[in-house]
């Protein structure tokens, strides 16, 4: 098992990535002490793995909240629902939440924590790939908006971090692949030699070789964890870790938050980032094929989705949480392994990149 500090002074916080560990009873006594703990998790991954989790507290007083799967279901009545249950169950200060799945619990949960009076700890099991090299570790957690993605939220960090590897066996190849868009936006923003690596290595990965994954997971934690150590509440620096989610979460919300999952919007807005990374004189032709050919590998799309609507797609864009002031600050490549954030771009060679990648 490996272990990972999120160094953050006193809300600092270990990930454990390796097998077994949803098993591992001692592991969750030494980190979960509260006598009131409210599992919260969806009805596809609670089949799967809840009664791993709930032998874990044989003897102690846990509530299970299921709920609906799918982003389309990470909004305030999902949130509703978390909060409805906690105060008809009397639950207090002390208590723990648990965030049991994918990208969409782990964000509604910590929510909810943050909220619950004023705040109650939670512990992250991330279930998908995305969800563990991601969306469990740094404390950004949110719900979306029709009119925007994770427009309602906080910055609040969990109390543990607990990733079992094995569970990625069940997942299906389109949330597999949705989450190594996430591993290579590490490589690309500023990770060089990890990308080389995943481009050597990407057929391991794919084939879900434990090793090689551990190592993509392990790699692609200690690169949030730095990050996030240096710019928690994202002032500025912590803003690369949004490539391409400009374009993907326009994406996204033109297509109300259905028919594509977080990666894949995001492994096309880091395509579309690329490109005009390219057209603005930062990378070159052979890096953009690099980047273009790793990201087909792995079965992302390369156009956006053909319902979405170029305007739309583009008003969307206006309320991305990185404008300042009504300005649009968008993260872009000047290297493999080097993102920055910038406002100095052409909006003519913004739009004409965008068409481009209409279906
Ligand atoms: P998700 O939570 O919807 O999970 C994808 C699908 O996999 C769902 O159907 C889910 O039920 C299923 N699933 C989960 N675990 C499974 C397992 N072990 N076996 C089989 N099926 C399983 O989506 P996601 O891709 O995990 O996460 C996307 C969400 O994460 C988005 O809402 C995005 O905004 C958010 N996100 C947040 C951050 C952050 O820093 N907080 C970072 C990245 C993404
Ligand atoms: N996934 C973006 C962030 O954590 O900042």
């Amino acid at each position: 098992m490996k272990t990972i500090k999120v160094d953050l002074g006193e809300r600092s916080y270990p990930i454990y990535i390796g097998d077994s560990i949803l098993s591992n009873k001692e592991l969750f006594s030494q980190h979960i002490t509260g006598k009131q703990i409210l599992i919260v998790t969806n009805e596809k991954v609670a089949p799967l793995y809840l009664k791993n989790i709930e032998q874990n507290f044989v003897g102690s007083n846990y509530e299970l909240c299921i709920l609906p799967d799918g982003e389309s279901h990470k909004t305030l009545d999902s949130f509703d629902r978390i909060i409805t249950h906690l105060m008809e169950k009397k639950f207090n200060r002390t208590c723990t939440l648990i965030a049991l799945g994918g990208g969409v619990i782990g964000d509604l949960t910590g929510f909810a924590a943050s909220c619950y009076q004023r705040g109650v700890k939670f512990v992250q099991i991330p279930t998908t790939l995305l969800a563990q090299v991601d969306s469990s570790v740094g404390g950004k957690t949110a719900v979306n908006h029709p009119l925007g993605k994770n427009m309602i939220g906080a910055f609040y960090q969990p109390h543990v971090v607990f990733s079992d590897i094995s569970v990625l066996d069940t997942l299906d190849d389109r949330e597999f692949s949705a989450g190594l868009a996430e591993v290579i936006k590490y490589g690309l923003i500023r990770d060089e030699e990890f990308f080389c690596w995943l481009e050597k290595n990407i057929k391991s990965l794919i084939e879900r070789n434990s090793q090689a994954l551990e190592f993509a997971i392990e790699r692609s934690c200690i690169n949030k964890a730095e990050v996030v150590r240096m710019d928690e509440k994202e002032t500025n620096y912590r803003a690369i870790l949004n490539l391409g989610h400009t374009f993907g979460h326009a994406i996204e919300t033109s297509l109300s938050y259905k028919k594509w999952l977080h990666g894949e919007a995001v492994g096309c807005g880091m395509l579309i980032a690329s490109e005009l990374s390219k057209k603005m004189g930062f990378l070159d032709q052979d890096q953009f094929n690099r980047i273009q050919s790793l990201l087909e590998c792995v079965g992302l799309p390369k156009k956006i989705h053909k319902d979405v609507d170029y305007n739309q797609m583009f008003e969307n864009m206006k309320v991305d949480k990185k404008s300042r002031d009504g300005i649009l600050h968008l993260v872009l490549l000047k290297n493999i392994g080097e993102a920055f954030l910038t406002s100095d771009y052409s909006d003519e060679i913004l739009k004409t990149t965008i068409k481009e990648f209409l279906c």
